[in-house]
C-alpha cells in the first residue's frame, strides 16, 4: 500500500476513484461531508436523512455526484460525536478500515482519499489509519491452486486530506503506520500458512531473505549440530520427535549510532525471541483432533518477531534489536519425549517433562539462556503459550508477565497506544512451588490451576540475568471459527514499544 498526504480545502475537486468522508450518528455531517454536500447541492444531505445513519463502521457509497470531481463519495459513518472525539486514534482506525473495505469493493478503485475527522493526536491517528488499511486489504492466497483474482485487493494507494500545519506530522504517521502494516502482513502470512510449508527451514528462509532485503539486518541460521554443540538439551528433546530439521534463527537489527568517547556507555540490545513451533500436535500427551489444524498458527510468536524486524528495518530504527527463534515441531514418535523424562537444560536446570504438550517451555527456555550473550537492556519473549492464557483473557488482550514494572508498564503503554493491549497478570513467588518436581531441578508443568502464570513462571527461571517480559499471546495471534485467520498481533504493540525506546 502506497500513503501520502495531501493539503487542499476544496475536496469537491479531488480528482479521484473514491473519496471517503465522515458522517456521525444521527446525521451529523463531518466539515468534508458538509462541504461535499454544499457542492452537490444537498446529495448527502438527502441520503443521510434517508439511508444512512452514520452508525460507527457502516459506509455507503454514491456515484457521479453533480457539482464533486471524485467519481464515488465513501460515506463513512462515525458513530456518536462525542464517542468518536474520546475514542480518537481508535475511531479513526475503524473509519478507516471501513473506508477501505467499501472502496475496494467497487471495481477499478485503486485510490482512496480519505479525509478523517481532524483531533488532536494527528501522529498516532495517522499511524493507526495506515495500520487499519493494511489490515482491512490483506488477502491470503498464497496456498491456493487457483486463486480468485476479483478477491485481491485492488485498492494501492490512500492519500489523507490534512491541515497544512499537520502535514509533517501526518506523514511521519503514515510511514510508521505502513511499516508496521508490512510487518503485520508478514507476521500474518506466515501464520496463515500450512504447516508443510511453513516450516523450521521455512522460517529461516525468510529470515534470510529479509536480511538480503534490509541492509540493517544481519541473520545466522543455526542447524541442529550447532545446536547441540551450544547445549540446548530442552529444545534439542522437542525437535527430537519429528523429522522435520530444527532451525535456531538468531537476527540482528543494527540501528544505535555508535556513542561518542566519553559519552555515557552505550546500552545492550532489546531482545525478542519469539515461539517457533512450526505445527504442535501435543507429541506423547497428544491433542485432541478437533480444531487441532489451528496448531499451525504455534510458531506466531516467531513470525511476529520475523515482522518487528521488517517494520523496524523498514523504518531504520536507531536502536539494536536482537531477534531468536527456537523453530522445530511437536509430534509424537519413537524419538519423541515421553511424559516422566529428564533433559538438562542449556543453562544446566535439569526439566521433569510431566507433559509433553507443554513444550513451548522447553524450546523458549534455552532461547532465553542464550539471549544472556548479548548483555541485554531487556527480554521480550512471545509466545502462543497456554489454553489457560485464552481462559483468562479470551482474545481482547495478550497476557502480559514481568517482575520488572517499569518494562510491564511501557509495554502495557504500549498496547493501548497501538490499540493492540496486553493485561498485566500476577507472577508471586508463591506459584513456583507448583512446578517442583521429585526428579528433577524443574517440572515442566504446575497443574491446572493459573496454567498461565504457572508457564510464564517456569520461563522466569531462565531469565534472570536481565530484565525480562512475557507476552502470551495464545487468544491474539489469531481467530478461529469462520473467519479463521492470523490478525498479526502483537506487531502493533512490539513496534509501539521500540518506537518509544528509539
Ligand atoms: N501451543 C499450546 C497452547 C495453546 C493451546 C494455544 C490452545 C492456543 C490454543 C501449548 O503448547 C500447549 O499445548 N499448552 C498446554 C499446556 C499444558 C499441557 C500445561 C495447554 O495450554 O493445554
Ligand atoms: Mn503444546
Ligand atoms: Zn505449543
Amino acid at each position: 500500500m502506497e500513503f501520502s498526504t495531501q493539503t487542499t480545502a476544496s475536496l469537491h475537486q479531488v480528482k479521484t476513484a473514491a473519496l471517503a468522508v465522515g458522517v456521525y450518528a444521527d446525521g451529523v455531517l463531518s466539515p468534508a461531508a458538509d462541504l461535499i454536500d454544499r457542492a452537490s447541492n444537498g446529495a448527502v444531505r438527502s441520503v443521510v436523512k434517508s439511508e444512512f445513519r452514520g452508525r460507527a463502521g457502516s459506509t455507503l457509497t454514491l456515484r457521479n455526484l453533480p457539482g464533486v470531481s471524485a467519481q464515488r463519495v465513501v460515506l463513512v459513518g462515525l458513530g456518536k460525536q462525542d464517542d468518536y472525539s474520546a475514542r480518537t486514534h481508535a475511531s479513526a482506525e475503524q473509519a478507516f478500515a471501513a473506508a477501505c473495505v467499501a472502496a475496494q469493493l467497487a471495481e477499478g478503485v485503486s485510490t482512496l482519499v480519505a479525509n478523517p475527522v481532524a483531533d488532536v493526536a494527528v501522529v498516532a491517528r495517522a499511524r493507526s489509519a495506515a495500520i487499519a488499511a493494511g489490515s482491512a486489504t490483506y488477502h491470503y492466497d498464497a496456498s491456493f491452486g487457483k486463486p480468485d483474482r476479483d478477491a485481491r485487493p485492488k485498492l494501492k494507494k490512500i492519500v489523507q486530506v490534512v491541515e497544512r500545519a499537520d502535514a509533517a506530522q501526518a506523514q511521519k504517521g503514515l510511514r510508521e503506520g505502513n511499516a508496521i502494516a508490512n510487518g503485520m502482513e508478514l507476521t500474518r502470512t506466515l501464520g496463515n500458512l500450512p504447516g508443510n510449508i511453513c516450516t523450521p527451514t521455512y522460517l529461516g528462509d525468510t529470515a534470510k531473505r529479509l536480511a538480503r532485503e534490509f541492509k540493517s539486518l544481519k541473520v545466522e541460521v543455526l542447524d541442529r549440530k550447532q545446536v547441540e554443540a551450544l547445549g540446548m538439551g530442552s529444545f534439542l528433546s522437542v525437535a527430537r520427535g519429528s523429522e522435520e530439521a530444527l532451525r535456531f534463527i538468531v537476527l540482528r537489527h543494527a540501528g544505535a549510532k555508535t556513542v561518542k568517547k566519553g559519552a555515557k556507555t552505550p546500552q545492550g540490545p532489546i531482545v525478542l525471541v519469539g515461539k517457533g513451533i512450526t505445527f504442535d500436535a501435543g507429541g506423547i500427551s497428544l491433542k485432541p483432533a478437533a480444531t487441532m489444524d489451528e496448531m499451525k498458527y504455534d510458531m506466531c510468536g516467531a513470525a511476529s518477531v520475523l515482522g518487528s524486524f521488517r517494520a523496524l528495518a523498514e523504518l531504520e530504527l536507531p536502536l539494536d534489536v536482537v531477534g531468536l527463534i527456537p523453530a522445530c515441531e511437536n509430534l509424537p514418535s519413537g524419538k519423541a519425549n515421553k511424559p516422566g523424562d529428564v533433559v538438562t537444560s542449556m543453562a544446566g536446570l535439569t526439566i521433569e517433562i510431566l507433559n509433553t504438550d507443554a513444550e513451548g517451555r522447553l524450546v523458549l527456555c534455552d532461547a532465553l539462556t542464550y539471549a544472556e550473550r548479548f548483555k541485554p537492556s531487556a527480554v521480550i519473549d512471545i509466545a502462543t503459550l497456554t489454553g489457560a492464557c485464552v481462559v483468562a483473557l479470551g482474545n481482547v488482550n495478550s497476557g502480559l508477565f514481568s517482575k520488572d514494572d517499569d518494562l510491564a508498564e511501557a509495554l502495557a503503554s504500549a498496547g493501548r497506544e497501538s490499540l493492540d493491549t496486553a493485561w498485566r497478570m500476577p507472577m508471586d513467588d508463591a506459584y513456583q512451588e507448583q512446578l517442583k518436581s521429585n526428579f528433577a531441578d524443574l517440572a515442566n508443568i504446575g497443574g491446572p490451576p493459573a496454567g498461565a502464570v504457572t508457564a510464564a513462571c517456569f520461563l522466569s527461571r531462565f531469565a534472570k540475568a536481565y530484565p525480562w517480559a512475557h507476552l502470551d499471546i495464545a487468544g491474539t495471534a489469531w481467530r478461529g471459527g469462520k473467519d479463521k485467520g492470523a490478525t498479526g498481533r502483537p506487531v502493533p504493540l512490539l513496534m509501539q514499544y521500540l518506537l518509544d525506546q528509539a
